[in-house]
């Protein structure tokens, strides 16, 4: 099971949440991240997505080595690999994951808050756009998992855990609940635990071992030890 969070796309070009100003480009989380947010400011939510979509479809982002590499081992791995990605952008899938959970949903998605349909291929989102199945206006949001809501398919990534033999975990500061939980859970469990990133994370002590670099260097190297390609 391989856990991925937003420093796993930085080489691609997209920033981490908790960089060195605090912000998030040029957003505190809570002013563009939250139902309170998205109730008071609807417009700067639609906006501040549609410039991240921008940015997701640009030339200059592209899936990394690392994501390559996840999508590697899951070819050439002799087990299952599941990955749980905390990212909204789409680089696992470009880069050739399949077996993927968007725990904190999905960039290029929307969703009805009136019948709950979720439409894929979003580009831009507005308060007066129309849901394709009801029909209502000012009905759509984005299709993310905002603070204070509960990540998706929880279930399933319970039974990941439960039954895991080796938990990677890439790219997270491990600072947002219940992910930075999952390593501990799947110790608890009796897998393996492993963390890649830039630094440690604040969970350092929930893992057997960590190596620290950045992602598109180091995943490249572990999966060519698990797939013995070493
Ligand atoms: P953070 O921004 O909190 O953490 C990113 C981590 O990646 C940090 O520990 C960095 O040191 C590390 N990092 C940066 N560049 C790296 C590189 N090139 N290679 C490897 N590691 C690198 O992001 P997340 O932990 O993913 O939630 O944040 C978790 C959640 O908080 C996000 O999913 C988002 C946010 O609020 C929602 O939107 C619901």
């Amino acid at each position: 099971m391989v856990l991925t969070g937003a420093g796993i796309s930085a080489e691609s070009g997209i920033r981490t949440f908790r960089g060195s100003d605090g912000l998030w480009e040029e957003h505190r989380i809570e002013e563009v991240a939250t139902p309170q947010a998205f109730a008071r400011h609807p417009a700067l939510v639609y906006r501040f997505y549609n410039e991240r979509r921008q940015q997701l479809l640009s030339d200059t982002v592209q899936p990394n080595a690392a994501h390559h590499a996840l999508a590697r081992l899951e070819r050439e791995y002799k087990g299952t690999v599941n990955i749980v990605t905390q990212n909204v952008d789409n680089l696992h899938e470009r880069a050739g994951s399949h077996k993927l959970i968007h725990m904190h949903g999905e960039l290029l998605k929307s969703r009805c808050v009136s019948c709950g349909d979720v439409a894929a291929g979003v580009v831009t989102l507005d308060q007066h756009d129309q849901c394709r199945v009801c029909n209502h206006r000012g009905v759509l949001r984005p299709h993310i998992v905002w603070f204070g809501e509960v990540p998706f398919q929880m279930e399933e990534i319970a039974e990941l855990l439960a039954h895991c033999t080796l938990f990677i975990s890439i790219g997270t500061s491990g600072n947002v609940y219940p992910a930075a939980g999952f390593a501990k859970i799947a110790a608890e469990s009796g897998a393996r635990t492993l963390e890649l990133n830039l630094e440690a994370s604040s969970t350092p002590g929930n893992f057997d071992e960590a190596r620290y670099g950045p992602a598109g260097t180091i995943v490249p190297l572990v999966v060519d030890e698990l797939t013995g390609s070493s």
